[in-house]
């Protein structure tokens, strides 16, 4: 046969063009030969301490297999679809360079567990990568909060206005969905922390592999426990999946509130030059695609979990091909989501802030009926009485085409005689706002005491 197979022993024909290219995962497993390499190296070095390779066979190993990283990384190296994977690319190149002394690396190694690991060190990398790119996409937050604190803007509910809020604490509302997520980042990566090397193709390994020796080599934490469980799952692949979704929920909720507030009818915010695009059309428009394809993009991030989640149902123990299908959800939800968090913080720091805009919108109108319900409510009339009783004065001001800030002291004892003089002050946008001192409100005291926790969060990491 002229395109030999590592496994060529036990078949008699050739694997047909078209099979052999549905097999083959190179084209995209490609991307993890820095693992695939990484974890040869300690296999060898397991292999040596086992007694299996003699000093000078590990030696050479080993200095093949940095060869071959070169090469892969440089970009020279060509791969093919007849190599298959990456595994057996590594390895056929390895005894290109060495020879027959690299065909004893792949002793009790599988690539069932081999690609579990090459995935494992991946996906840590890329998950520390990512909590950093949260972390600062949380200082930008912070930083636009601070420069912002006197700005006042509606809070809506149903998209109506609903109370007036100060900027800033909108804006920290997102960095409490990232402590979350954060939170879900790290305990996925405990998971995936852990070393499945030694589990073979699904029963162990006959050799006296030092499991802890190889963990403690290629810097994981612990060693996995069954060895079928360890060929066999991908909860780690799902897991980060699962919490790249709800951090891209979270991205697309940010994404478009900032469409929004960017629209001529809101006016809150205008967008940088730098994240916007024009029309090819019409002269006049700037529009704001870089945080719509932050919603966007949203897509096939849950596109990716839904996937994998069904590659995996009900696939039996131990490893099946299904599960290559893994890898290109995983690449692509790290890519996807590392370009989104990358983009959120330069935009939000060149964004221009409205403030005259948020707080006119945020006075007059009927923002602090509450407040003034909450003003009787406190001069002893049930809280039900008092919604009431502003409800009514809201239906006669609809009728005047007047807010509650333009009322008289008059008018307002019409629709109760506990109002006194002080409800002028109290339905101002401004003392709603400072009313809300409590923890976890809207008054400046507050936030700027969540602005002091979430700074020395921020410093611990
Ligand atoms: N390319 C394969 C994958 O990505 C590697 C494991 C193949 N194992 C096997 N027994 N065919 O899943």
């Amino acid at each position: 046969m002229k395109n030999q197979k590592p496994w060529s022993g036990r078949f008699k024909k050739e694997t047909h063009a078209r099979a052999e290219e549905m097999n083959a995962s190179i084209s995209f497993d490609r991307r993890l030969y820095r693992q695939d390499i990484l974890g040869s190296i300690a296999h060898a070095r397991v292999l040596r301490k086992a007694g299996i390779l003699s000093k000078t066979e590990a030696a050479r190993i080993i200095k093949g297999l940095r060869s071959v990283e070169k090469e892969m990384a440089s970009g020279r190296f060509r791969f093919t679809p007849d190599m298959e994977d990456i595994h057996m690319a590594v390895e056929k190149r390895l005894t290109e360079k060495i020879g027959a002394a690299g065909g004893k690396l792949h002793t009790g190694r599988s690539r069932n567990d081999q690609v579990s690991l090459d995935e494992r060190l991946y996906l840590k990398d890329e998950i520390n990568g990512i909590l950093a790119l949260i972390r600062e996409l949380q200082r930008a937050l912070v930083e636009v909060s601070k420069k912002n604190l006197d700005c006042i803007m509606p809070g809506y509910t149903h998209m109506q206005r609903a109370q007036p809020m100060l900027f800033s604490h909108h804006l920290l509302a997102y960095y409490e969905m990232l402590k979350r997520d954060k939170g879900r980042m790290t305990d996925c990566l405990k998971r995936t922390d852990s070393m499945p090397l030694g589990s073979g193709a699904l029963a162990g390994s006959p050799y006296r592999l030092d499991r802890r020796y190889c963990a403690k080599l290629l810097g994981f934490s612990a060693v996995t426990e069954n060895s079928l469980d360890a060929v066999s799952d991908r909860d780690f692949a799902v897991e980060f999946l699962a919490s790249a979704a709800i951090v891209s929920m979270h991205l697309s909720r940010l994404g478009e509130e900032l469409i929004l507030w960017s629209t001529e009818e809101f006016g809150f915010i205008e967008l940088s030059d730098a994240f916007s695009t024009g029309s090819s059309m019409m002269p006049q428009k700037k529009n704001p695609d870089i945080a719509e394809l932050a919603r966007g993009k949203t897509g096939r991030v849950y596109g990716n979990l839904i996937t994998l989640l069904t590659v995996m149902k009900a696939l039996p123990l131990a490893y099946n091909k299904d599960m290559q299908e893994d890898k290109e959800p995983l690449f692509d939800t790290v890519r996807t989501l590392k370009t989104v968090l990358g983009v959120f913080p330069p935009m939000l720091r060149t964004m221009k802030v409205n403030r005259e805009r948020m707080r006119e919108a945020a006075s007059g109108g009927f923002l602090t009926a509450t407040d003034a319900a909450d003003y009787l409510a406190a001069r002893g009339m049930p809280f039900r009485g008092a919604h009431n009783a502003v409800g009514k004065a809201v239906a006669y001001c609809l009728g005047k085409g007047i807010g509650l800030t333009d009322l008289g002291l008059k008018e307002w004892k019409r629709f109760s005689p506990l109002f006194g003089s002080d409800i002028k002050r109290v339905v101002s946008a401004g003392s709603s706002v400072n009313a809300r001192r409590l923890l976890g409100g809207t008054a400046l005291p507050a936030v700027k005491k969540q602005l002091k926790k979430v700074e020395m969060e921020l410093k611990k990491r």
